[in-house]
């Protein structure tokens, strides 16, 4: 019975769908809460042969007994969660803070329109304007929006988040974005517009740092990132594509930036400020085609084990989880 995060350990786009939606089916928590900055995520999840796209709504949601609720911190899209909850059939169990922040058309169009939107490659989705709106404590809530005529129907998604969380015995906690991309500990000006860091997604959803077990950092077995700002050594689209690295983005659409190679400095701050106490490794099966679909670990090739133990050695915390296929059970668990 625990309380674990899983976040982004790279620039976004690491895996955490994947992984999130494995925990949620082996480990059946009761709460799946979703913390991060808003429908700028997209996590996909692979599950009984279909494609979800997740935006809103947590991975989570394939464990059916799960409630899957998002948090006090996040930016809420109204019409993408409606719409995710319907792609999902969650009516009866998905759920929003009442403090939670909408966004709005006005976020969406200063978003798109600004001219530092455009220069930091934002995902146009309103979530920068509106974090600015809270700050500046113009935005509305959740609660403000379902008292608004022709929202009644939303009410019924209402909920106090920390108070489910903080008297549920376990919870698993989905972080959006990666470190890379915090508005503190990033790339910054060219991030996202909140601290995505494990600290900041617990008080997202209302959990204390004293009521976390494990913090469960997600890498990517190479380095992506989408938008602007510095990658190290990056490759272009076509040695991208020679490796089977190009990915192209699940929100937008644009392709991504590829580095071939893990980025030590980076990830050891990462494991440090997230207090990260395992890795959960994904697209093994990418780097190493002959991996593919392996659930053991004894069953890896050797060149596959060595790159673990060498991740191991650099950042200093265990690989535990290893993905190694899009599908939720394409996975080694080595906590087992
Ligand atoms: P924003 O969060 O939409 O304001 O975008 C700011 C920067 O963060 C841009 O470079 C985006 O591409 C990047 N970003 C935001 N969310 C994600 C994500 O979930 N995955 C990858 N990149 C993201
Ligand atoms: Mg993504």
């Amino acid at each position: 019975m625990s309380k674990n995060i899983v976040v982004g350990g790279q620039y976004g786009d690491e895996g955490k769908g994947k992984i999130i939606s494995y925990l949620a089916i082996h480990d059946k928590p009761e709460i799946i809460a979703r913390g991060g900055v808003g429908p700028n995520a997209g996590h996909e999840v692979w599950y009984k042969g279909q494609r979800f796209p997740m935006r809103m709504l947590s991975c989570g949601f394939v464990y059916e007994n799960a409630r899957i609720l998002i948090g006090a911190g996040v930016s809420v899209n109204p019409d993408v969660f409606l719409k995710e909850v319907e792609m999902t059939k969650t009516h009866g169990r998905a759920g929003i803070d009442f403090r939670a922040t909408v966004i709005t058309q006005e976020h969406i169009e200063a978003d798109a329109s600004s001219e530092n939107s455009a220069r930091i490659g934002t995902t146009k989705t309103g979530c920068g304007p509106a974090v600015s709106g809270r700050a500046a404590r113009t935005a509305k809530t959740i609660a403000d929006y379902v008292a608004e005529p022709g929202h009644e129907d939303f009410k019924k998604y209402v909920t106090d988040v920390p108070k489910e969380v903080n008297s549920a015995k376990s919870v698993l906690v989905e972080g959006s974005q990666g470190f890379m991309l915090s508005v503190y500990y990033g790339t910054y000006p060219f991030c996202t517009s909140k601290d995505t860091s494990a600290s900041s997604i617990a008080a997202d959803v209302g959990l204390g740092p004293t009521k976390i077990n494990d913090v469960i950092m997600v890498i990517k077995a190479y380095t992506t990132r989408v938008g602007s700002g510095h990658l190290p050594e990056e490759l272009s689209v076509d040695e991208a594509k020679q490796l089977g690295f190009q990915e192209y983005g699940t929100v937008t659409g644009r392709p991504r930036r590829t580095s071939k190679n893990l980025h030590w400095d980076n990830l050891r701050l990462a494991a440090m400020i997230n207090g990260a106490t395992q890795i959960a490794l994904t697209k093994l099966d990418v780097k190493f085609p002959a991996v593919a679909g392996v659930k053991k670990y004894s069953e890896l090739t050797s060149e596959a084990k060595s790159f673990i133990e060498i991740i191991e050695k650099e950042v200093g915390i265990p690989v535990t989880l290893i993905g190694t296929g899009k599908d939720a059970e394409d996975i080694v668990d080595r906590r087992k």
